[in-house]
């Protein structure tokens, strides 16, 4: 951009931050944005603040607090499970639409938006796909048609409804994988090769033309070595870039931000500059699965507090870390933590040799712990000229 039209845009947003903040306040009662929603505070930089929705917590009646959190303190919502294949299809031509279904209303009830999570995984699949394809009663061309199918059916039934897309999620391998070389991994890849991922993005987008189309992986928060063969992130750089060359409408790269307090992390000007280099191909960005996990140690478990404050400690410096880089890059969409209570969270269940849990912002009971307050003060700190309001990217045809 030339420097004056950088000018005259920053003059706009200052002009626009501004009025977002003459938000009502009287002689009595000043404006004050600490008691204010994450969501809130969020939409003063057209930010919106998501979480994972878990479909259990969500209809347990015993558990009002739940709801009222979820459809308070944020501006979108992801189903954690309820859209994935094996959740939608269990049986063969039957689709289950109940609780997705159910997610987005209560989005609509709350005037949320919807991030869709997820049409194309190599995991969560339905048994009778996995089977079938394994005892060869399913052919690789019935499988592309499968597919294509689940895709259209998914996207249809959900057609302007839908925010972002996870279009594709985790394609791409770790180091520590066998070839320890970056490839395609896992189901599709090793079925269909890697052409699925630009059918997906095109399969989508002839059924919603409006939705935004991500593609959605972990461990890329930020560049490492620039050689695609070790580094995640290089790799699915290039691969959005190869995408779009192609004219595939992929329209964002969604960084799931699964961290933990026990790995050297990154610091904010490095996720920064990742989120800026994936805006230079174009396309929008968002943290679409943030938690922040901890060893378990036995005397966390015990409640000694000089191992469980560190961990709380270093937990909100990384929530922070992600949402201060979203902040300033205009074309980071969205923050979403993935759950945001360590009594529904993924974590324990998933990672427990050795145990971890405390990755969410609220404590069991839902006390908001010190990574709910950083998130809040950066929202209510950030300002221009560094941090200026999103822009909306146009969908990609
Ligand atoms: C997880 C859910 O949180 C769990 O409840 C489920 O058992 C497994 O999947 N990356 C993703 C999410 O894209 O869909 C995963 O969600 C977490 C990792």
């Amino acid at each position: 951009m030339k420097p004056r039209r950088w000018i005259s845009a920053g003059v706009v947003a200052v002009a626009t931050a501004a009025a977002l903040n003459a938000l009502p306040a009287t002689a009595s009662r000043p404006y004050d944005p600490t008691t204010q929603t994450l969501a809130a505070l969020g939409q003063r930089h057209g930010l919106k603040i998501g979480t994972a929705v878990n479909a259990t917590a969500l209809n347990d009646a015993g558990d009002p607090q739940y709801r009222r959190l979820a459809a308070s303190e944020f501006s979108s919502v992801t189903a954690e499970n309820a859209m994935k294949w094996e959740s939608l299809e269990p049986t063969r031509g039957t689709y289950d639409w109940t609780a997705a279904d159910q997610l987005v209303e209560f989005a609509a009830r709350n005037r949320q938006a919807v991030r869709g999570h997820v049409l194309v995984w190599h995991s969560q699949l339905p048994a009778w796909l996995t089977s079938g394809v394994a005892d060869g009663s399913i052919s690789k061309q019935e499988l592309r048609e499968l597919l294509r199918k689940h895709i259209t059916t998914v996207v249809k039934r959900y057609q302007g409804r839908i925010w972002q897309w996870d279009v594709v999620n985790e394609a791409v391998s770790d180091p520590w994988d066998t070839p320890s070389t970056l490839h395609y991994k896992g189901f599709w890849a090793q079925n269909l090769g890697p052409d699925y991922i630009a059918d997906a993005f095109r399969w989508a987008r002839a059924a919603d033309p409006r939705a935004l189309l991500f593609y959605n992986d972990y461990n890329i928060e930020a560049f490492g070595s620039g050689n695609p063969a070790d580094d995640k992130t290089q790799f699915v750089y290039d691969m959005a870039k190869g995408l779009r060359a192609q004219g595939v409408p992929i329209d964002g790269v969604g960084s799931q931000g699964h961290l933990g307090t026990q790995y050297g992390n990154f610091d904010t000007l490095q996720v920064t500059a990742a989120l800026k280099r994936f805006a230079g191909l174009g396309l929008a960005t968002a943290f679409t699965e943030v938690d922040v996990r901890s060893e378990m140690t036995e005397a966390v478990r015990a409640g000694n507090s000089a191992e469980i404050n560190p961990r709380l400690q270093a937990s909100a410096a990384n929530f922070s870390v992600l949402m201060k880089a979203c902040l300033a890059v205009r074309t980071c969409l969205s923050y979403t933590v993935w759950g945001f209570s360590d009594k529904y969270s993924w974590v324990p269940d998933w990672f427990n040799d050795p145990p971890e849990g405390l990755a969410t912002i609220y404590d069991e009971n839902y006390q908001p712990k010190r990574a709910y307050q950083e998130l809040k003060s950066d929202l209510i700190f950030a300002g221009p000229p560094y941090v200026l309001p999103r822009v909306a990217p146009r969908p990609h045809r």
